[in-house]
């Protein structure tokens, strides 16, 4: 039996692909082989030497030590694109929130009174009057699933778009509407959009990327859009271009205690992943890679560590999760060697500075034998499946 935390509440769609024959599922557990989690942050958290792997249902994994986790032999997996239509949607409600103020409008309306209400809402409308997206240029941080997404709606809602992702797949690519222009860098769509959404993870890299500088670079009354996460603007900044017009209106699905009543920002909750069909989809995703994972060994959509698939063969799977440094592979060969047992299948992969091997062999190996294989330079964890 393998037990699994859950950290927050995950849809029940999800949790019904964990076979109860084989997991137990509980909001305590004392040492976990697995968590799924949304977004209670885990930082601070110490981890069990049971604990295999973390699966986020969702696509950012800013609340989860990532490296922590490299190091310690556990692989976070995240769900991409399993919620990027729920986000797509909230992102074209807050780009006709940006080029509206139906917020304004709104709380208006809800204060006037009188038998004239009417009359009252015709004469002031033209306080919220505003422009449409037609025509505008959309410029589009990120052509991941979201920003792809996005890119394909906006150019038929008429908006000349023009997007930038350097670390951009062949997949997203053959997806994007080619009325999508690619920008080389972000410099370029700062100097050409009337909007600009962000659709990149909060990184080291791009962590407060919309600051004083950048702003500097965008056109005048430029309208932000940014339900990708609060790290990556800077919110001081922001103000003061709000203040003198430079930005005229920024939509946010993180409110801060910088950003909440702030006039020209439109701050709403965390709502863009909120959808029933959204939370389905990341539970469902994310229990099948943690399943995949502690089941079979094989890695998909992991953030930490590279993805590795095997068809079982044999009738024992060695999964090595190593140091990326050179002669590993052939320590872990010359080790099962040496015991006698024969390999039917092997495959390897790195990221960065860790890499992942599986060797299925026919028959087994002695605890001396898996003892070497533990105690190889660079290793960080061995685990046998029969
Ligand atoms: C994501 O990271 O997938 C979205 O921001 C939604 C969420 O936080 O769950």
């Amino acid at each position: 039996m393998k037990y699994i935390q859950l950290l927050n509440k995950i849809a029940k769609v999800g949790t019904d692909k964990l076979d109860p024959a084989k997991y137990t599922l509980a909001t305590e557990v004392a040492n976990p082989d697995g968590i799924m989690v949304r977004s209670a942050v885990m930082h601070d958290m110490t981890f069990g030497d049971n604990l295999l792997a973390i699966a986020r249902a969702g696509a950012g994994v800013n609340n989860i030590p990532v490296e922590r986790c490299a190091e310690e032999g556990i692989v976070v997996f995240n769900t991409p694109g399993a919620n990027a239509n729920g986000v797509k949607e909230l992102t074209l409600c807050a780009l006709f929130l940006a080029a509206r103020d139906v917020v304004g409008g709104i709380s208006w309306a809800n204060g006037l009174s009188g038998d004239d209400v009417a009359k009252q809402v015709e004469k002031g409308k033209s306080n919220f009057a505003g422009t449409e997206l037609k025509g505008k240029t959309l410029g589009i941080i990120g052509l991941g699933a979201i920003g792809g997404m996005v890119a394909n709606v906006a150019v038929h809602l008429g908006m000349n778009v023009v997007g930038c992702d350097p670390f951009l797949s062949v997949e997203a690519a053959w997806n994007l509407n080619h009325h999508v222009t690619k920008a080389a860098t972000y410099d370029e769509i700062y100097a050409v959009a009337d909007y600009i959404t962000l659709h990149v993870p909060a990184t080291k890299d791009t962590k407060g990327m919309i600051n004083a500088e950048n702003i500097a670079k965008m056109k005048d009354g430029v309208k932000i859009v940014n339900l990708a996460r609060a790290d990556l603007v800077n919110s001081a900044d922001l103000k003061v271009a709000l203040e003198t017009g430079k930005v005229s209106r920024y939509v946010t699905d993180f409110p801060t205690p910088e950003t909440v009543n702030v006039p020209g920002i439109v701050a709403i909750p965390h709502l863009g992943a909120s959808t029933e069909e959204s939370e389905d989809n990341c539970a469902v995703m994310a229990a099948r890679e943690l399943d995949e994972y502690l089941e079979n060994g094989n890695i998909q959509n992991s953030v930490n560590y590279p993805s590795v698939s095997m068809p079982r063969s044999g009738n024992l799977r060695i999964c090595c999760l190593h140091k990326n440094i050179p002669d590993v592979l052939r320590k872990i060969t010359m080790v099962i060697a040496n015991d006698g047992a024969n390999i039917e299948n092997m495959t390897n992969k790195s990221r960065g500075d860790v890499a992942y091997t599986i060797v299925d062999i026919a028959g087994s190996i002695t605890p001396e034998t898996e003892e070497l294989i533990r105690t190889i330079d660079g290793m960080i964890r061995v685990r046998l499946i029969g």
